[in-house]
């Protein structure tokens, strides 16, 4: 029932050399259906992430596996390379924790075909490894938006440490490689439009997949449709965690022309978590 956080003292984080922390989850069918204390609302948006991640981190992992080859700057590969092994390791860790989800009862397997099906028949076969490349700078951009708010609300304050301690770990590293999938872009290709429709079709992608996965899981819920659940709603989007308003404006940045993803309040509150959650396992 605990969580392993030894390897995070091991390894401090650190975005100048980015490294896979092998993390080992114990989730079990005790984790409540709502482990969320405000509802079933925010419990299945967050879910709703969980069940796109392994699917989309196994395609980030394919496409950058596919450049390692091409690049000649021996620190940026090593670097990407440690990319990769966080990115497989947050797949895993969340494929493990959507098999809780399955014992729980909930259904989900045609939908993540369907996602399959876009991310290997359409994004892989048809679109390209650019467009694919683009997209995943555009997705990590999201993510660590994403990241950000989750750990300036304290949206995971107090939820179940299984769940909790799953996802801190998650965005403190998604904060740590944030800005890798974009040099290695501008490395490959650095036009702006290549970078900007990649961007809208990853971040709209994660967008979808995520409202589409929690919509299926709140469905399955007895009295998803109430008052409450709008409320709840409210409350996740604009008025206690904020998501719209804190995330709107960041998220369009990244069609400016010269944005680059460093932001030092960002890498700070993560490099605190980070610090505390070494403390976790000292305790
Ligand atoms: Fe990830
Ligand atoms: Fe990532």
């Amino acid at each position: 029932m605990t969580t392993n956080f030894e390897t995070l003292t091991l390894k401090p984080f650190n975005p100048q050399k980015i490294q896979a922390r092998k993390i080992d989850f114990q989730f079990s069918t005790d984790i409540p259906r709502i482990w969320h204390y405000d509802g079933l609302i925010t419990t299945h948006f967050i879910n709703g992430i969980s069940l796109f991640l392994p699917g989309f981190e196994s395609f980030m992992v394919r496409v950058l596996k596919d450049q390692l080859s091409n690049i000649k700057d021996s620190e940026l590969k090593r670097q990407i390379a440690g990319f990769i092994g966080q990115e497989a390791n947050h797949g895993r860790a969340h494929h493990q924790y959507n098999q809780i989800l399955r014992q729980q009862g909930y259904k989900f397997e045609t939908w993540l075909k369907f996602m399959d099906f876009i991310l290997i028949e359409i994004m892989e076969k048809r679109l390209g490894s650019k467009i694919c490349l683009a997209s995943i700078a555009g997705f990590e951009h999201l993510t660590t938006l994403l990241a950000g708010i989750i750990l300036k609300v304290n949206m995971l304050e107090s939820t179940d440490p299984r769940v909790r301690s799953l996802w801190e770990w998650h965005a403190v590293e998604e904060i740590e490689h944030s800005s890798l999938a974009f040099i290695l872009l501008q490395e490959t290709d650095n036009s702006y439009w290549l970078r900007a429709i990649g961007g809208v079709l990853g971040a709209g992608l994660a967008l979808g997949f995520n409202i589409v996965g929690m919509f299926l899981l709140v469905i399955q819920e007895r009295g998803f449709f109430s008052w409450k659940s709008l409320i709840e709603l409210k409350r996740l989007l604009f008025t206690k965690y904020k998501l719209i308003p804190y995330g709107w404006k960041p998220l369009f940045e990244y069609l400016k022309f010269n944005f680059h993803p460093c932001n030092q309040d960002i890498l700070l509150l993560a490099e605190n978590l980070s610090l505390s959650l070494s403390r976790v396992e000292a305790n």
